[in-house]
């Protein structure tokens, strides 16, 4: 037995030096960490354990028969975050390059399944020069199974990607069909084709960080969730991301404890702006409603005419969606309304109730938006709001003007209580425009055009630049004071914490892709 325990052990401690000290080394010289060492930073101390140690290829093709390495390349098992139970996968780069194959694949589902099976969240460290050349179409299947899992699991569990390294080809798309994509910047990239083959065919010059760095992904395409300095910082986001959210669909998030005390917020009556075109911040709203420093923001640098990210509202997890009027005056265009829509879709998976800050002038006019097909996405974010069942409150801080204000959670779409703060304006369009409309004849047979354009626009102004006539429809549930909005949230999410709402009867409906 004690030569057998001696073989296992040093078995063991070839597994755990994947690739070798040279690759080790040199994957520390690009400023990154090996696959265990993310591990180690991710998990509790002492808590992982590893599933499949001793898994290889059962290749021989180019010569494969001699580089088997126990792993196969990528370190799987399962441990947990701040005492809660987590799936992990994290490719290792020193093997191969992390390149994925049949086992490698099969290592990376069976931890899906148990995760599954278990309800408890996945999370991929993805490290890889993707499909390995040598085994051919067998990778590409790993792929595709690996795929299906992420889509059978999407909605069941919380499926988190981080990248940290290459991620290329076919397999950009397991994370992008996970619910948040984290990358790293400067050693972090994803894209389908690489530089040379976007040079080949367009004859573009472009850096793999131009094309498919953190920065790119986190403002141009909106592929990346999160943009983190570095390894560590990433790995610090993702708990933070998953101290919000619950472990499966049947569960609520984690409650931080809560004493109500004075909940009432003063600055809230000084933050809107008295002429109405000025700009302001609503993140100055989201913090001061939401309990200290617990907003954190998805998306930061991406649609930033709409915010979204979570909170806590007397230590419980919410979803926020608020237009941003500090930026393109926080008009509704194609990337918020998808941005606004995943989000929300998100929230309503995983039990997690939703508050709306409203100040939308409309959805941005243009060529450019209407030949991109603002129709199709701005339904998205339409969609997303009139199918979510969880707890949803709407606050309209100040404008909510045409299809913009049915679109963002209004009663008519089924959210649960709206508020409205005095300055709230509730109208089909501007006071400017809608007198150039309806009064055009009256104005044009004045003696002073101007004039009476003004008083036109002051009449329709003071019958709806106000959110009285909304709450006389009922359409309002109370027009509050700003400093209030707090107290009134914190009781009206509790008031709806036992909501039970169901759609009708369906195999799945067709949200507008
Ligand atoms: C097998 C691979 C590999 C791969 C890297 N390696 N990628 N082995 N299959 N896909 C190996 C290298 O041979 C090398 O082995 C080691 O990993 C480290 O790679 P280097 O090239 O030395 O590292 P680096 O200079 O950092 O470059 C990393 C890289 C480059 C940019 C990722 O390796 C690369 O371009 N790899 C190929 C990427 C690729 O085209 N993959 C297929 C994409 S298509 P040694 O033994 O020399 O250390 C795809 C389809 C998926 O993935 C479809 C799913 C549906």
């Amino acid at each position: 037995m004690k030569n057998k325990i001696k073989a296992l052990k040093t078995k063991i401690s070839e597994a755990k030096k994947g690739g070798g000290d040279k690759r080790i080394e040199a994957q520390h010289k690009k400023g990154k960490l090996t696959a265990r060492e993310r591990i180690h930073f991710l998990l509790d101390e002492g808590t992982f354990e590893e599933i499949g140690m001793l898994v290889t290829h059962r290749s021989s093709n180019f010569g494969l028969d001699k580089k088997k390495i126990l792993g196969d390349g990528v370190v799987t098992g399962y441990g947990s975050i701040n005492g809660r139970l987590i799936y992990v996968f994290a490719q290792d780069f020193t093997v191969m390059g992390g390149s994925l194959a049949e086992a490698h694949a099969q290592k990376i589902c069976r931890v899906m399944d148990l995760a599954m099976k278990n309800g408890a969240p996945i999370i991929g460290l993805n490290d890889s020069g993707g499909a390995r050349i040598q085994e051919g179409v067998v990778s590409l299947g790993g792929y595709a199974d690996i795929f299906y899992k992420n889509t059978l699991a999407s909605g069941v569990i919380p499926q988190i990607s981080a990248i940290m390294g290459p991620c290329a080809g076919g397999a950009v798309y397991s994370p992008a069909l996970t619910d948040f994509i984290m990358m790293v910047e400067d050693t972090s990239y994803m894209f389908v084709t690489g530089p040379n083959v976007v040079k080949t065919v367009t004859h573009e010059e472009v850096s793999s960080e131009e094309l498919g760095g953190a920065s790119t992904h986190s403002s141009k395409s909106g592929v990346a969730h999160f943009s983190c300095a570095n390894e560590v910082a990433l790995i610090e986001d993702l708990k933070t991301l998953l101290s919000y959210i619950p472990q499966n669909c049947e569960e609520d998030a984690p409650i931080h404890p809560y004493t109500i005390s004075n909940e009432h917020r003063k600055n809230l009556n000084n933050i809107i702006p008295e002429n109405p075109n000025q700009p302001y911040d609503i993140k100055k709203v989201i913090n001061e409603i939401t309990d200290n420093d617990s907003f954190f923001e998805v998306h930061k640098n991406y649609a930033e005419n709409i915010v979204c990210g979570f909170a806590r509202m007397a230590g419980k997890s919410i979803g926020i969606v608020a237009n941003q009027p500090g930026f393109l005056a926080g008009v509704l265009n194609i990337e918020a309304s998808t941005k606004g829509a995943r989000f929300v879709r998100f929230c309503d998976c995983f039990n997690i109730p939703i508050l709306v800050l409203e100040d939308v002038p409309g959805f941005l006019p243009g060529t450019d938006q209407e030949w991109n097909g603002i129709i199709t996405h701005g339904a998205k974010l339409l969609y997303a709001f009139s199918e979510a069942t969880v707890p949803r409150i709407t606050v309209i801080t100040r404008k909510a003007y045409g299809g913009a204000y049915d679109v963002m959670n209004s009663k008519h779409i089924g959210a649960d209580m709206n508020y409205a703060w005095p300055s709230a304006e509730i109208a089909v369009m501007g006071a400017k425009g809608a007198a150039e409309i309806i009064f055009k004849n009256e104005i044009k047979e004045a003696n002073d055009q101007n004039a009476k354009w003004e008083e036109k626009e002051q009449e329709y102004a003071e019958l709806f630049a106000n959110p009285y006539n909304a709450a006389a429809h009922g359409y309002v549930d109370e027009v509050i004071e700003p400093e209030h909005t707090r107290l009134k949230l914190i009781k009206a999410f509790k008031m709806l914490e036992n909501k039970v709402d169901t759609l009708p009867k369906k195999k799945h409906g067709n949200i507008p892709l």
